[in-house]
């Protein structure tokens, strides 16, 4: 028996199989998302963003929300200290105003992406002030503008040797401990009480032991923060996925999702993307490698109600890390095809497969 679901999902599958091949299919994911209660987004490179009028075509045609690659890391924003510089996220901002998106920021407290100056002072001369000026400056000056703000960002790191699984060589643990998170989220909630405060994390995704020695030192520090009565509303789970590299396993991470939301977290897939490094030569091949690693990941995600939806790091080929990055790129010189369109803006098997995922999750 045909129901009406069934019937809409074939019609829909049928139309965007047919479509997803000509320019831009005219459905666009994050429409066939919004109509689950769902978010599909896509950070925003920053060269694409400022010179490349079609990349914007693209993404006012396919996302519903944006964050941005760099331009919200403390690099851009206070390349000097107190002296802050808003101007290119400002540009992404009206962008997604304009074109009714939602936007989120990327990340507040990072041990990377910090200008010369900060490092020399939490080395010299660490002050919590260096945390809570920035973020009381910076998420106010985005009060009620963002969906959602990474306060921390990688915040373990399993090659610390740390008992917590802690990333015990950032700047920031070594000035301050473990607890410059707690005083980087209490800044937060602080600065702009109605957005979202998530921690994002990488590499909690794949079946291995040191990912799940990983996923366990996430969720131990999750539940410490909570202990502590610090403000975490979400877990981002970046999801770079390294497909002929990394196992995965749907039930793994299945589980980690539900011990995740056993906890009142949300959770979105901040910054999904597939590395095709070391599979085969054949594009056509590693394209549908990747659709169906692609369907089976959303799949799991999109079937609990509380993860809020996925935002890929990219959304073409043309302006993926990926194909700058030393440990993902192709020797070659091949670009990376870990993102749903090509380099020409072309729809890839991954469009049709995340399409697919979003049409047959659960509404919420
Ligand atoms: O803008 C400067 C440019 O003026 C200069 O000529 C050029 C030469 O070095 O550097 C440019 O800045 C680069 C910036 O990207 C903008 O392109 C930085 O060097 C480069 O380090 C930076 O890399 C970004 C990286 O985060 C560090 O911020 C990547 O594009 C970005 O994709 C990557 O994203 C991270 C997430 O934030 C966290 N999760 C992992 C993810 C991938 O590494």
């Amino acid at each position: 028996m045909v129901t009406r679901r069934k019937f809409v999902a074939g019609g829909l599958a049928a139309l965007s199989a047919a479509k997803a091949f000509a320019n831009t299919p005219s459905l666009d994911l994050g429409a066939i998302a919004r109509r689950k209660g769902l978010i599909y987004g896509t950070a925003v490179n920053g060269k694409g963003f400022a010179k490349d009028l079609r990349f914007r075509e693209l993404l006012a045609a396919q996302a519903n929300m944006l964050v941005c690659e760099g331009a919200t890391k403390r690099q851009a924003l206070e390349p000097k200290p107190g002296i802050y510089d808003y101007s290119e996220a400002t540009a992404v901002l009206d962008f997604a105003n304009q074109h009714k998106m939602k936007m989120r920021g990327h990340t507040l407290v990072w041990h990377l992406a910090n200008p010369k100056w900060l490092l020399d002072a939490l080395q010299d001369k660490p002050s919590e002030a260096l945390i809570t000026d920035y973020i009381t400056e910076v998420a106010g000056h985005f009060r009620g503008k963002f969906q959602s703000w990474d306060v921390i960002n990688e915040v373990l790191s399993p090659d610390d040797w740390n008992r917590d699984g802690m990333r015990s060589s950032s700047p920031w643990f070594k000035a301050f401990g473990e607890r410059y998170i707690d005083i980087a989220f209490h800044a937060a909630k602080a600065a702009d009480p109605n957005t979202l405060l998530f921690y994002n994390e990488l590499n909690l995704e794949a079946d291995a032991r040191w990912s799940e020695d990983k996923r366990t030192s996430a969720l131990k520090l999750i539940e410490r923060l909570k202990s502590r009565g610090v403000p975490i509303e979400g877990l981002g789970i970046q999801s770079h996925l390294k497909l002929y590299r990394l196992r995965y396993d749907d039930r793994i991470f299945s589980r980690f999702l539900d011990d995740v939301g056993a906890m009142g977290l949300k959770v979105m897939l901040t910054e999904f993307d597939i590395a095709d490094a070391e599979g085969p030569r054949d594009p056509a091949k590693r394209d549908a490698d990747v659709a169906s690693l692609t369907k089976r990941y959303l799949d799991v995600a999109f079937s609990k109600p509380f993860v809020l939806g996925c935002l890929t790091w990219g959304i073409s080929d043309k302006y993926s890390w990926l194909s700058k990055y030393e440990n993902y790129k192709w020797a070659d010189g091949s670009l990376s095809r870990g993102l749903p369109f090509d380099e020409n803006f072309k729809p890839k098997p991954m469009w049709q497969a995340m399409a697919s995922a979003y049409e047959g999750a659960k509404g919420r």
